[in-house]
């Protein structure tokens, strides 16, 4: 079972990236768990160019724009776990994490417009990772709002959601041996839940 982590803070080594090494490791550390891999990409290092709206994937469902994309998209495609992870950026996903995702929109015309559905029944999940300074009670709303069209336009089941208020400096996470723990369990739980 193979994990991918796409991590949507600018920020190298900050909350979320600590966060979700911790639940990458517990992922692949599950004992009794052969064969659980995880790879992780971080979109600030890569070309990403915003969708164009052009309706260029209307007829095929896949994206006529030419960049880096064109590898995540045989990686998400490949992901039996798929952890997106952002900080909250007013409110909302960071600005690298919504690029990405509205690039998916091909993938909501694969399935909404051509009715094609991709891996149905096998053994997904996409959840998502989300770190913010604050502790406001609808603090994650958007981006959990976001995360779900985003998996239901890839087709991948959503799962639990790993959040994480109150972290600011770069290394906060850092110094939360409780958070670290729950994240690496959190990754535990992947390797093991199905959706329902
Ligand atoms: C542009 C920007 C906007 C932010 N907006 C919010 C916000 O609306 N609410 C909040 O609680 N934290 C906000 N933050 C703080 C980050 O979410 C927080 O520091 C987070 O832990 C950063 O994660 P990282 O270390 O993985 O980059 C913002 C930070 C930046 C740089």
């Amino acid at each position: 079972m193979n994990m991918l982590v796409v991590l949507g803070s600018p920020r190298k080594n900050g909350n979320s990236e600590t966060l979700a090494a911790a639940v990458a490791s517990g992922f692949c550390n599950k004992s009794g768990m052969a064969g659980t891999v995880a790879e992780t990409v971080r979109l600030n290092d890569l070309a990403i160019r915003p969708c164009q709206a052009c309706g260029g994937c209307a007829k095929t469902g896949r994206c006529v724009v030419s960049d880096d994309m064109t590898a995540l998209y045989e990686k998400v495609d490949a992901a039996d776990r798929l952890l997106l992870v952002s900080p909250v950026y007013f409110y909302a996903l960071s600005a690298q994490m919504k690029a990405f995702a509205d690039r998916f929109q091909c993938r909501w015309s694969r399935r909404y417009l051509l009715r094609q559905r991709f891996r149905q029944g096998e053994d997904r999940l996409g959840c998502l990772l989300s770190t913010a300074a604050t502790k406001g009670t609808r603090l994650f709303a958007a981006s959990e709002l976001s995360a779900r069209y985003i998996f239901d336009a890839m087709d991948i089941p959503q799962g639990p959601s790993f959040l994480a208020p109150g972290l600011e400096g770069r290394s906060d996470a850092k110094t939360r041996p409780d958070l670290l723990n729950e994240a690496l369990d959190f990754g535990r739980k992947l390797a093991e839940q199905s959706a329902e």
